[in-house]
């Protein structure tokens, strides 16, 4: 029997390549001419890791009570529908719920899918873990979870399982760099579902629903096709057959009372017939799905099938003049068929979204704040311990925790701030969990990388909140080193805060004391009330000690010797300004009213800067009108937001720095801070929003200055090129705007700027927010929001946040502001600075660190080493970065690959971005790598 079952496997095994086309579904597509009208049928689900249920919970149908959904058994039924028929075929998008099916999947079921996959019934569109949101995602963050999904693809099924074509049907809006990065990836395609609606309207007038998108000004090659969907990525109206829609299935027995198709394939004629126009070609494609769709297969297919066959069989169907044919079919091969059409050409993005005139989508770019900043830190950890774990040469796959939690995160409905309150407490504890896989792997690195045993390594977790009770012990008894290394490939100088109980009398090094608004943060149980400061310069990818030893020991010769050591005093606020100048920078500030004045880099501006709120707009969205703000949409009620003055102020200067602490109310306070090298930033602490009086609010920062900026400003798109924007104003279409602030706002994921003919200011930020510029001078940034209403778009919660003591959120973070004259800034640079900071670890000892495995002094200054990563035992996965822009006048440069590796290389390939794809065309002898500007070259590198 044994025996039997094995020969009757390799038969069935062989029976499989013999009996289908072998091709892979991209290739196994219809003839297109133009003999016929092509109706691209396209079975879809759409499947979100996490929104109304966790990841968990929509996998095996736990929480029946919020729905039934349950992904395990849509791939189930899915598979067992496709095998009753070769033609029919279906596409699967989000690799993460696969990757959970494929787990829990008994060997035959697998065995099916891969056939499946081989003869081209089953296509994976875009692959990435998840469908990643566009406005708040970092631009590493989407490769790696790019990256994680096409990885367990082309592992899985090789070359079929690798996508060529993108499918962004649901996010709320579409950046450029997005489409830049999965043309980077060697995807030639991408179909988008939610576009402005005025837009659409624009695009359906002018027949430019296919676009040709030309997604970087910096890299000539970053080009793809974009499509937008008829109908997002819903069926026709009354043809939705899924046992959650109420449309009558197709009866094609014409005994029968119930013969139901000429009457409904003549309103579906009429329906794409109207919309023909709209496109390109003599092609259209229907999405045959929605959310969660295919729960029972053979209810979606078997009435898709009713149609096909008998539209097929209509020959006075036409279109355009052709006789009409239907079939199944998939993105990839839509493509194939209007491929050579001539197309609109694109060179702006799809933000803001809007659905309505008063639904812009541009409250979510700033919802969530606490979660944005929690994976902006994730990924610097993360990014981290990558790099600790390939120099110490760790091994594999340890970090595979963090790296689908960070995916996970990046998903549509999570890093937006938009899923349930408890979904997202879900992503926050899998981060979280994430941190101690990093933490291990750092811990561990240190100590393979140093040549001297210094004591277990401590890590600090809970420095957001000023407190670190894990050292407060060791400080106290000897002293401690402070351990940082830097995961940038630029020199870094800036200041290390570390808190401790003492005040100035126990540390010589002690510096300053903290608010009283950081005591009463509820997340904080330790005791630290002042923290030492102190400066540190790293180089790249390097590490640095500094011991910190009790005043009554020889602290002093245990610094280096550029370090300083500070005191401070503190100043009364008096009724007149306040100068301060450290380095070149000067800051003139008011009693009352805070900043009135800045000079840095030589350029002297007026700026006022300050705190401000909406309020949001109330409704219960029964029409347009009455629509709220809420998780998605920023709506306030008025267009001039109220001030929140300073209440009080106290300066307080030290050598190394100067900060003036400013409280507002007793829910918002901040310190400006200038630091010895004249950098200038501004600490928050906001929250809980009161709302006692029934009225959400949503807090911004602004800045008011001279610069005579006009109507525009400038925005980063994902943390890499920055694009114009102009207020009031659309690119590609006469907009008419309802909602002049919101209708204004952007994503800003790193950095904001303004400028004029003299100078310009750039506000960098530690998480992705909105902002905007509203009048000529101004920035603003969103920077909290507590809304009171559901504002209709599905999540059915308002977005109210308790917090830690579910008072309300309270949140902290900073902003840095940088004047200069225009151009000369490299805000690029300082951003990367931002988003991968030293990450410090603490030992009694010094560590005696080094790492051997790169020269880092062979890394031009304008290239970041994005990726080192160790796959397997002498694998790494490489990328490298030029990062600036052409716009910034940055050229190609070169990296000599070899001496990067100190001449260790034994094998290296190059692959597009996400490792997705080999370039044979490019591997070969690597020697010197070129690098236009904004380019990123990826390579599998083996070394001895
Ligand atoms: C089909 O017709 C369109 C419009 O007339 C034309 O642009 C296109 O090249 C034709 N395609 C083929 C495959 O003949
Ligand atoms: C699926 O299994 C692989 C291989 O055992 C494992 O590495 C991965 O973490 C699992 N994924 C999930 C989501 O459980
Ligand atoms: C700033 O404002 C003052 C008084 O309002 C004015 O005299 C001065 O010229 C302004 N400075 C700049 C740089 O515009
Ligand atoms: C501090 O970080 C923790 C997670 O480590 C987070 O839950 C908390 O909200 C953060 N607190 C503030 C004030 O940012
Ligand atoms: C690192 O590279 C530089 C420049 O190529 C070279 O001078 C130096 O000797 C290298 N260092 C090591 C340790 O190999
Ligand atoms: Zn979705």
């Amino acid at each position: 029997m044994a025996i039997h079952g094995g020969v009757a496997f390799v038969l069935l095994f062989a029976g499989f390549s013999a009996s289908v086309t072998g091709k892979c579904s991209f290739e196994n597509c219809g003839h297109y001419d133009n003999s016929s009208y092509v109706v691209h049928i396209v079975p879809h689900s759409h499947m979100d890791l996490g929104w109304l249920k966790t990841v968990q919970q929509y996998f095996y149908g736990t929480n029946a009570g919020e729905n039934n959904i349950a992904v395990k058994l849509i791939y189930d039924s899915v598979v067992s529908e496709l095998l009753t028929d070769v033609n029919k075929r279906f596409i699967f998008v989000e690799t993460g719920f696969f990757e959970l099916w494929w787990n829990h999947s008994s060997d035959a079921s697998r065995e099916s899918f891969r056939k499946l996959l081989n003869n081209g019934q089953i296509e994976f569109i875009s692959g990435g873990y998840v469908m990643n949101d566009e406005a708040a995602t970092y631009y590493t963050n989407t490769i790696d979870q790019m990256t994680l999904g096409l990885g367990i693809l082309r592992k899985t099924f090789g070359e079929c399982g690798v996508s060529r074509v993108g499918w962004q049907i649901d996010p709320f809006g579409h950046s450029r760099e997005f489409a830049s990065l999965l043309s980077q990836m060697n995807f030639d395609g991408l179909f988008l579902g939610r576009i402005d609606y005025q837009d659409k309207n624009a695009r359906e007038e002018s027949g430019t629903m296919e676009f040709y998108w030309r997604a970087s000004e910096s890299l000539p090659k970053s080009r793809l096709t974009g499509v937008v969907l008829a109908n997002n990525y819903s069926p026709p109206p009354g043809f939705c057959f899924d046992i959650y829609c109420n449309d009558d299935p197709l009866v094609e027995d014409k005994e029968s009372e119930e013969y139901n198709l000429p009457g409904r394939i003549e309103k579906l004629m009429e329906w794409i017939g109207t919309r023909a126009p709209f496109f390109a070609t003599n092609n259209f494609l229907i999405t045959m799905g929605n959310d969660f769709n295919y729960h029972s297969a053979h209810k979606w297919m078997s009435n898709i099938d009713i149609l096909i066959r008998y539209v097929n069989t209509r020959k006075d169907l036409k279109i355009n003049g052709l006789p009409v044919r239907f079939e199944y079919s998939t993105p990839s091969c839509y493509l194939k068929a209007i491929r050579g059409a001539k197309l609109a050409s694109k060179a702006d993005d799809f933000f803001p979204y809007s659905s309505d005139p008063h639904a812009f989508w541009t409250g979510y770019f700033t919802s969530r704040p606490a979660f944005k900043y929690l994976d902006r830190f994730a990924n610097n950890l993360f990014q981290a311990a990558k790099q600790l774990a390939a120099m110490a040469g760790l091994g594999g796959g340890r970090l595979s925790g963090l790296s689908r939690a960070l995916a996970v995160d990046q998903h549509h409905d999570a890093i937006t701030g938009t899923a349930k309150q408890f979904v997202n407490d879900a992503y926050t504890r899998s981060t979280l969990k994430g941190f101690n896989e990093a933490r291990d792997v750092i811990a561990e690195a240190f100590v393979s990388l140093s040549r001297n045993d210094a004591g277990p390594i401590v890590f600090c977790k809970s420095l957001n909140v000023s407190e670190c009770d894990e050292i407060d012990g060791m400080l106290r008894n000897g002293g401690i080193t402070v351990n940082a290394y830097n995961p940038s490939s630029q020199l870094v100088r800036t200041f290390l805060r570390i808190p401790t109980t003492d005040g100035e009398e126990a540390f010589s090094v002690t510096f300053c004391p903290y608010r009283r608004v950081l005591f009463a943060l509820p997340e904080r149980s330790g005791k630290a009330t002042h923290e030492i400061v102190f400066p540190i310069e790293i180089g790249a990818h390097a590490f640095e000690s500094v011991s910190i030893k009790p005043k009554k020991t020889s602290w002093a010769s245990e610094f280096p010797s550029e370090v300083e050591v500070p005191t401070y005093r503190r100043l009364r606020p008096g009724k007149r300004e306040f100068v301060e100048r450290r380095g070149d920078t000067e800051l003139r500030i008011h009693p009352t009213r805070g900043l009135v004045r800045m000079t840095m880099n030589g350029v002297t501006i007026n700026a006022t800067a300050g705190y401000y709120y909406y309020e949001s707009h109330a409704g219960d969205n029964h029409d347009f009108g009455h629509r709220a703000s809420g998780a998605y949409i920023f709506r306030p009620n008025v267009s001039s937001p109220v001030p929140l003055p300073i209440t009080s102020q106290e300066i307080i200067k030290g050598k190394t720095v100067t900060e003036i602490h400013n409280t507002y109310t007793d829910w918002l306070s901040d310190v400006i801070r200038m630091t010895g090298d004249g950098k200038v930033e501004v600490e928050w602490v906001i929250g809980p929003i009161p709302v006692a009086d029934k009225v959400g609010k949503e807090i911004i920062w602004r800045m008011d200055t001279d610069i005579d900026s006009g109507s525009e400003f400038f925005t980063d798109s994902n943390g890499r090129e920055t694009l114009k924007r102009t207020r009031d104003s659309r690119p590609t279409w006469d907009v008419s705007l309802e909602e002049p602030v919101a209708g204004n706002y952007y994503p800003v994921n790193t950095r904001i700027a303004i400028r004029d003919k003299d100078a310009e200011t750039t506000v960098l930020t530690d998480r992705s927010v909105g902002g905007s510029s509203l009048r000529s001078g101004q920035i603003e940034i969103m920077l909290h929001r507590r809304c009171l209403f559901d504002d209709a778009f599905g999540v059915g919660e308002a977005l109210n946040e308790p917090g830690y003591d579910g008072e309300g959120l309270r949140i902290r973070g900073t902003h840095t502001i940088v004047v200069q004259t225009p151009d000369e800034f490299d805000a690029r640079s300082a951003s990367i600075n931002l988003a991968l900071k030293p990450i410090v670890v603490f030992s009694k000892e010094p560590l005696e660190t080094s790492q051997s495995r790169i020269n880092v002094t062979t890394l031009p200054d304008i290239v970041q080493l994005l990726s080192f990563e160790q796959l397997a035992e002498n694998e790494f996965l490489v990328r490298l970065e030029n990062k600036l822009e052409r716009r910034a006048g940055a050229g190609t440069v070169t990296v000599d690959f070899p001496a990067l590796f100190n001449d260790r290389i034994e094998n290296v390939k190059e692959t597009f971005l996400a490792a997705n794809i080999d370039r044979p065309s490019r591997t070969g002898a690597i020697r010197s790598v070129r690098l236009y500007p904004m380019e990123i070259r990826t390579f599998l590198v083996t070394l001895k």
